[in-house]
Formats: structure tokens, sequence, C-alpha cells
């Protein structure tokens, strides 16, 4: 008799975001930017910005809600809340506490992961483990930001770039040689870490030539950490393909980080995977880091994009740098 393996799929995703729209044309009348320039290099149009009183914890406990309410689990079920986030609520306690106190998830551990826009890949990395170990049955990834409140308004360079919202999905144990989590690859490399910082966010102080000190404010080298997302992302993207067996003509639905249009065409291009089999929703709600791909995969669903037995690749990029990619047979 053969016994299945024991792995993990996607029972639930979910997504918030908030009411309030940051277009091109306001942005037109706060720095010297055009809708133009915007929409060409980057490919965002609108962006949601969090109203005052809405932080990071409430995006993710919205999300982290639909996620189980799609699952039709209880939050008594839930064994493990991983939260990706670079902008908590507070550094303890952690956004995954605030979240299972929301929910109610009494059996719950609880872990806030720090892997900046890959962070939810992470998690699903964490969430494949345990459960593929035994360790766990359910596990609720989520990734929410609130990346407004760590872009400097005056800097036409990254605060065109950022939005603010939430995702999250439920993986939960099965028995398939086939279907759920097919393979994954984590990367980083610490060595281009200055790339892409957040300056006075921890214990190290940053400051200018003059001694002053910086603003918590997102600095980055545009260009190089735009070189950088498209070689390791197409890699990263070909290695859990190589892993699950599989070719890119074979995915159904590619689902990179919404970073910039031109960053996911040079990485579709590098895969040959045609524009059709790509989603971008980055028009309507710019780079909201960690959360991107999990917004992406829920939109993915609730427009019909994602159907049993398709292919599904997801990768992103992020500060650290870090990547990774998750291929997946939708069951
Ligand atoms: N409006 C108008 N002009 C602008 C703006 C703006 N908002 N920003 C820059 N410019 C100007 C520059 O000053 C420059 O002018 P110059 O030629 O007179 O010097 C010109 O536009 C070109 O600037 P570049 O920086 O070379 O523009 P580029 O095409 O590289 O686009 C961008 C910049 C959008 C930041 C791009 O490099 C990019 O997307 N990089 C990757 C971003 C990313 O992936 N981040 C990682 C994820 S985020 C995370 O992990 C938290």
């Amino acid at each position: 008799m053969s016994v299945r393996k024991i792995t993990a799929k996607i029972t639930g995703v979910g997504k918030a975001l908030p009411e309030k729209r940051l277009t091109n044309a306001d942005l037109e009348k706060m720095v010297d930017t055009s809708d133009a320039w915007i929409s060409q290099r980057v490919g965002i149009k609108e962006r949601r910005i969090a109203a005052e009183g809405e932080w990071t914890s409430h995006l993710a406990s919205r999300a982290a809600a639909d996620a189980l309410k799609m699952s039709g689990l209880t939050a008594d079920q839930i064994d493990l809340i991983l939260v990706a986030t670079s902008t908590p609520d507070t550094v303890y306690p952690s956004v995954a506490c605030l979240v299972q106190k929301e929910l109610g998830a009494i059996h719950a551990g609880v872990l806030d992961i720090s892997a900046a826009c890959t962070g939810f890949i992470y998690g699903a990395s964490l969430a494949w483990g345990m459960i593929k170990a035994g360790l766990m049955k359910h596990v609720l990834v989520v990734a929410a930001e609130v990346n407004t409140s760590i872009v400097d308004w005056k800097d036409r360079d990254t605060c065109i770039l950022f939005g603010d919202g939430a995702g999250a999905a439920v993986f939960s144990e099965c028995h398939s040689d086939t279907d759920g989590i097919l393979s994954i690859k984590l990367g980083g490399d610490g060595n281009y870490g200055e790339l892409l910082e957040l300056p006075n966010s921890g214990c190290r102080v940053y400051t200018d030539e003059s001694g002053n000190k910086l603003g918590r404010y997102i600095i980055m080298q545009g260009n190089e950490v735009f070189k950088q997302a498209v070689r390791n992302m197409a890699e990263c993207a070909v290695c859990v393909l190589d892993r699950a067996g599989l070719t890119t003509q074979e995915v159904s639905l590619f689902i990179p980080h919404q970073a910039n249009t031109r960053i996911i065409e040079a990485v579709a291009k590098r895969l040959a995977v045609p524009a059709e089999k790509v989603f971008v929703n980055i028009a309507n709600y710019g780079n909201t880091s960690a959360a991107t791909i999990p917004i992406a995969l829920c939109e993915a669903f609730e427009q019909g994009r994602v159907k049993k037995g398709d292919v599904i690749v997801v990768d992103a990029f992020g500060a650290g740098l870090t990547w990774g990619a998750m291929a997946i047979r939708w069951a």
C-alpha cells in the first residue's frame, strides 16, 4: 500500500486595503513628479494609505479573518500565526500577538518575520516545514505593512513607490504526492544590505556628515536594487520549477512581487512566461512590500484566475537583500 506524502496546501486567502487612495495626481502636488513618469517608469497609478490610527495589526487582522473564513476553520484550530512585516505597530508585542488576540486564536504560537518584501514566502516556507514535519496542521501566514509610516514624503525617489495593505493565507495539512506546495527556495545576500535600508529603525544610530540623526525613512539605490531583483527573481523561479520537476511552459500563473512593472516584465521575459500568465496589480496598490504576494494571490483567486490543478509560482525580492519563490499546484 502506498502512503501519500504529508504536505501543505492553501485553504484560505484574504486581503485588507485601507480606504484612502493616493493618486499620482495627488503626488504631483507634493513632489516634483508626474503621472507620466510614475506610470512609465514604475507602473503605479494609485496606492492605498492607512488612516490615522489604522495600524499594521488592524490590516493584518482583517486579512487574516478573511483567509480564516474561506478556509472554514475556527480561530482555535490555528497552530501558528506568522506575520511578515517591516512596519510592526511595535517591536513587542509582535503583530502576530495582536492578530492572535483579535482572532481569538487561543492555541496558536505567534511570531513576526523580518525579511522585507520576501517575508510572505519566508513565512510560507516555515508553515510548510512545520506541517511536513507533522508538528502542526494549520498555519496562518499574514503579510502586512503600513509603508507610508516609513516614507519620506519629500523624497520623490521613494515616496511614489509604496502603499499600505495586508494579505493572508491559511496553510493546512494535506496528503498528496502531486498537489499543494511543490517546492520553495529562499535566498539572501547581506553584502548588498546597503542598497535598501531603513535607518534608525533599530539600535544602530544613522547620522549625516554633520552628525545629525537621519529620519526613519526608506533609502534606496533604485538602479542597483532593480538589477539585483531581476537576476535573483528569475534564478529563484527557475530553481523552484526545477525542484518541482516542472518547466516554465507548465506554469498557469506567475505572481511576482509588485515593485515595478519593468522588473516584472524583465523577469517574465527571462523565464519566457507570456504576459497573459503574469499577474500584475501594482497600478492599484503600489509596492506593499511583504503584502504584495498574498494580496495578488487573493485577487487572482477572486478573479477566477486560480483553479484546481493550476501550477502557480510566486516570486519575491526585497531588502536585506532577500529573495524567495514557491511553486504550488492548487488543490
Ligand atoms: N518623478 C520624476 N522624476 C524622477 C522621479 C520621480 N518620482 N524619481 C526619480 N526621477 C528622476 C531622477 O532624478 C533621474 O533624473 P536625472 O536623469 O535628471 O538624474 C531620472 O528620473 C531617472 O532616475 P533613475 O533613478 O535612474 O530611474 P529608474 O528608471 O531607475 O527608476 C526606480 C527608479 C523606480 C526606483 C527603479 O530604479 C526601481 O524600481 N528600482 C527597484 C525598486 C525596488 O524593487 N525596490 C525593492 C523592493 S522594496 C523593499 O524591499 C522594501
